[in-house]
């Protein structure tokens, strides 16, 4: 299932031209990247309109190796999760990933006292909600889709338009958030906290050198060093370290469609995806234009449309996808990328391809810290 050679130029000339191509360079500089610029004239029966000096250096390896395996120089392009270290000789650091996964356990954090982090992020269902947009306090439906806290903690930025520099910043957002948890300060959070003596132990242990532990900072520092520990490695790091047994023949082929069209050229890394914002329409403009993105945040108009490249880990799990919950399946969702992101209309050979390897990306949850622990007094 090789796409034809001419689509291949074209899916890599575009993707050269969409997106910045260094893997090694930093979040910052990433962030700071242009937006991506569509070729004008994207068809499969068209020549791609970039200069063949920026197609070359890739199309010199060849994209795939003729011997069928993957090429080792786009594999490189993708790592596997690194470990998350075990706190058992550090006391303090244990202590504030206890006390983070009670906070994220927290009812009474939101106004009503029902609603907590586990509710639209729930753990036990690889991080999220399964709905296309999130119901928060008073049930009011919320405009964006819930995305995993699986890995997020490595992600360079938080939110859909990266607001949150990092996990520690974001889990400040949602408890103040008058549509999520609805708490009316950050004043009233800390009130809460303080009334529950087993908190105010809680907050001693884990800041031990603070004061005044019991802050709306500590409980974000608390939740963070939580969510660090939720990384779901899995049959594709095995892969990736060089087991390839790890991965069947027909995932290992659907890597390769994925390579082929371009997809890795924003999903790439350690995440697939989660390294930088894109356009979202770079080819095709995005049907849904309501929400603007970065946009929003920067009031930049050049960050128009511009949104977080997610991870792709887990992805077959947390349906439905994209920002606005637009596609309900998978397949749709591959579908829409490769006309949007790369103007291609790929067979539904090539989504099934894509999609079989997309369910590999599905990595071991971790069960020693999904369920809920007890809530202090
Ligand atoms: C009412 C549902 C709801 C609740 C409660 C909620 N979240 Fe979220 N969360 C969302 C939605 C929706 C987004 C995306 C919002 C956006 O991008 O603007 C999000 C985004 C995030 C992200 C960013 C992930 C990424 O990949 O960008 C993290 C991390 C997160 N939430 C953690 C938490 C924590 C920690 C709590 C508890 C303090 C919490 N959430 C409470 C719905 C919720
Ligand atoms: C030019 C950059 C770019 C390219 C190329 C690209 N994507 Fe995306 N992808 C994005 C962005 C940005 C989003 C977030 C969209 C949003 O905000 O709704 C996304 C979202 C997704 C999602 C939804 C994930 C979720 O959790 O909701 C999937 C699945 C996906 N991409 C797969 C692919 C596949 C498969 C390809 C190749 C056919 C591809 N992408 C090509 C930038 C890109």
């Amino acid at each position: 299932m090789e796409p034809t050679p001419i689509r291949h130029v074209l899916a890599f000339a575009l993707a050269v031209a969409a997106c910045t191509q260094d893997a090694d360079r930093s979040p910052a500089t990433r962030q700071a990247a242009p937006a991506a610029t569509p070729a004008p004239t994207v068809s499969s029966s068209s020549a791609p309109a970039v200069a063949a000096s920026a197609v070359a250096p890739i199309l010199a390896h060849g994209p795939v190796d003729p011997g069928g395996g993957v090429n080792p120089r786009l594999l490189r392009r993708f790592q596997p999760l690194a470990p998350v270290p075990a706190n058992d000789a550090d006391p303090v650091a244990q202590a504030k990933s206890d006390l983070g996964r009670q906070l994220f356990h927290e009812p009474r954090l939101s106004k009503s006292g029902r609603l907590s982090c586990n509710s639209c992020h729930n753990l036990r269902t690889y991080g999220v909600d399964n709905a296309p947009t999130s119901t928060g306090h008073a049930n009011q439906l919320g405009s964006r889709n819930s995305p995993t806290v699986y890995n997020a903690g490595g992600a360079f930025a938080q939110f859909w338009d990266g607001r949150a520099p990092n996990v520690e910043e974001q889990a400040k957002g949602p408890i103040l958030n008058g549509a999520e948890m609805g708490m009316p300060s950050a004043a009233a959070v800390v009130a809460v906290l303080k009334a529950i003596p087993g908190y105010v132990e809680g907050f001693k242990r884990a800041f031990p050198d603070d004061g005044d532990p019991v802050t709306y900072d500590n409980l974000g520092r608390a939740i963070g060093a939580f969510e660090r520990k939720l990384v779901t490695p899995g049959r594709w790091d095995k892969f990736l370290e060089g087991d390839k047994q790890a991965l069947t023949s027909a995932e290992v082929e659907g890597l390769k469609t994925f390579l082929n069209v371009g997809c890795m050229v924003c999903h790439t890394g350690r995440y697939l995806g989660a390294s930088m914002f894109e356009r979202l329409g770079v080819v095709e403009p995005w049907p849904n234009q309501k929400d603007k993105g970065r946009l929003e945040v920067t009031k930049a108009d050049g960050d128009r449309m511009m949104f977080k490249v997610p991870t792709l880990r887990n992805v077959e799990k947390t349906a439905p996808y994209f920002h606005d919950g637009s596609a309900a399946t998978l397949d749709v969702a591959v579908q829409m990328m490769a006309r949007h992101q790369l103007g291609l209309e790929l067979t539904p050979a090539e989504v099934s391809s894509i999609v079989t390897w997309l369910d590999a990306l599905t990595g071991d949850l971790p069960v020693e810290l999904i369920a809920k622990p007890e809530l202090p007094r």
